[in-house]
């Protein structure tokens, strides 16, 4: 290759993977959320309203991601697609929470483990109250 046209060549493979890869929960949210969460549907906390996000991104990462994937009354379990993965939607949920002022990143190996078992957690309560 000539090596001149190298560094143009990186640069624009870079941009291309930054603008696909920079916020990973972006297409799970377009395809599964919002359908809900753009408008605020049966009370969805929606979109970028940080007031409703608020006290949700006070729950922490763990807790928070781990309820949404059980399930929270109107929230059905995994956004309403049993083939979401819980890496799908913990990057769905980082998006989101990002939007409304948080901070979050995809969960990382031990975050991811800590979700799972608060999941187990929670499915083992919900089946307590039947
Ligand atoms: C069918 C509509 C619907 C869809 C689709 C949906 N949600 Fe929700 N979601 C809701 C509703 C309604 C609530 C509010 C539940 C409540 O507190 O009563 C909610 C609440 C939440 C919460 C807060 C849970 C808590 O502990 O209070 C999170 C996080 C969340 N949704 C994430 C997601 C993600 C991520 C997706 C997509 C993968 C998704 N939702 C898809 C309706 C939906």
């Amino acid at each position: 290759m000539n090596l001149s046209l190298r560094p143009i060549i990186v640069a624009i493979a870079c941009t291309i993977s930054l603008s696909t890869f920079a916020e990973p929960g972006e297409k799970i949210y377009k395809e599964v959320c919002a359908s809900c969460h753009a408008s605020g549907v049966l009370n969805a906390p929606k979109f970028g309203d940080k007031a409703k996000w608020a006290p949700l991104i006070a729950e922490g990462q763990v807790v928070l991601t781990a309820h949404g994937y059980v399930g929270v009354r109107g929230m059905p379990a995994k956004g309403g697609n049993p083939n979401l993965s819980i890496e799908g939607f913990s990057d769905a949920v980082a998006y989101m929470v990002n939007k409304a002022g948080g901070n979050w990143k995809t969960p990382d190996a031990k975050t991811l483990a800590a979700i799972n078992k608060e999941i187990e957690a929670r499915k083992a309560g919900l089946n307590q109250k039947k």
